[in-house]
């Protein structure tokens, strides 16, 4: 029987990650749970059957050398977590961003190269099988070359716009440090390495001043295929839309309700275009059917179920983590020019010269 750990007892670890490891349980027992602030690790403790409770990550390595710690903490507090983990020869899974910075990141990465333990990050949004299977139906040619893709991803004020103690106001950026990270990555896996970055943030809700952007704009370019993409946090309303295009044909995939439709227009006349319609109408109703009949027959799995359980199985089998340390490193690296530029665009609206909107700078190459 292995033993693991959780650091960070908020929102991601209560809803996703300690109920996942739960679900490993014969395999492996969630043997503590830490949190700066002990009375919140107490009483997850109890409402999980968790043995211990700890506010000292130190502490809790020492004392319970895990086989697994899982890092739930706000991003600024992952390096220092991961690098004692592996050095208490843990295997390590941290929640995205791997740190704020590229120098942690490299703090890790080279913690991870004298250790027993190896990194993965929870990029959990490749783990969907429909970006799975698009991605398998571009490697066949279904969409020719891909030249293109898009993203709509809205986060509900309620979210977070509305605490002021929330960590996402103080990320690099502003809220952006907390989901773009999923949109970069999962470019990234579509378009390969990005080489041109070009972002700008607007602030539309003044009710909530401390936050520094509520709406951005992201064009990441890669060498043949570019990715636009627009983040707001000032709906109520909840989306995460991606739509893929390439010379033969162009793919929508609606990340929450789990449909992929392939989308086919080739004739303009209103019959082509009628019959293209009723295709997609089609293929939404039958996906978000088969979707509901997975879930009330029980064989639905979240993401991060099947996130963690292949981090638990690649990890005691000897196979290379399915996100390692490198790739989160790529991540934070665009996350750092997208925040260098918000911080200049912040810069130029406060200055006495420029009493106008945000002023967008021009694209920062990567390399
Ligand atoms: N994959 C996803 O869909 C998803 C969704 C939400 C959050 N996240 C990520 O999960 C991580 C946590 O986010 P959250 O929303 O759960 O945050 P949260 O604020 O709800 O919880 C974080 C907890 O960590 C504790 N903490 C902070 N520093 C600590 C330290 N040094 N030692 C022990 N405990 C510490 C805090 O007291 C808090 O209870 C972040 O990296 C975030 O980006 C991912």
């Amino acid at each position: 029987m292995y033993t693991a750990a959780i650091v960070g007892a908020g929102f991601i670890s209560t809803r996703k990650h300690l109920p996942a490891w739960l679900r490993l349980r014969r395999d492996v027992r969630v043997a503590a749970v830490c949190d700066l602030d002990l009375a919140r690790a107490e009483a997850v403790r109890r409402q999980f059957g968790i043995p211990a409770a700890y506010a000292d990550f130190r502490e809790m390595l020492e004392q319970e050398r895990p086989d697994f710690v899982d890092v739930c903490t706000p991003p600024g507090a992952h390096a220092d977590i991961a690098v004692a983990a592996l050095q208490a020869d843990a295997n390590v899974l941290i929640e995205k961003p791997l740190a704020t910075t590229e120098e942690e990141c490299q703090r890790i990465i080279e913690t991870e190269r004298g250790a027993r333990g190896r990194v993965e990050v929870a990029h959990t949004e490749l783990f969907h099988p429909w970006v799975i299977k698009a991605r398998q139906r571009i490697r066949r040619g279904d969409l020719g070359n891909l030249t293109g893709m898009r993203i709509f991803y809205s986060t509900p004020v309620a979210l977070w716009m509305t605490d002021p103690g929330h960590f996402a106001h103080r990320l690099p950026g502003g809220s952006i440090g907390e989901t773009g990270p999923h949109v970069v990555y999962l470019s990234r896996s579509f378009i390969g390495p990005i080489r041109d970055v070009w972002v700008q943030g607007r602030k539309i809700l003044p009710e909530y001043p401390w936050s520094p952007f509520d709406d951005y704009r992201l064009e990441l370019m890669g060498d043949n295929a570019a990715s636009s993409i627009a983040l707001t946090y000032t709906s109520k309303h909840s989306a995460f839309l991606v739509e893929l295009w390439g010379t033969e044909g162009i793919m929508k995939i609606d990340m929450q309700s789990k449909v992929l439709v392939n989308y086919r227009r080739v004739s303009q006349s209103p019959g082509g275009i009628g019959l293209s319609a009723v295709g997609e109408a089609v293929q939404m109703a039958a996906g978000a059917g088969a979707n509901g009949f997975d879930y009330l027959a029980g064989r639905f799995r979240n993401i991060h179920d099947r996130t963690i359980s292949e981090f638990f199985r690649n990890s005691v089998n000897g196979r290379p983590p399915a996100v390692t340390a490198a790739d989160g490193l790529e991540t934070v690296r665009v996350m750092g020019v997208i925040s260098q530029q918000l911080q200049c665009q912040g810069e130029e609206v406060n200055s006495p010269s420029n009493s106008g909107p945000n002023n967008a700078s021009g694209p920062s190459r990567m390399r």
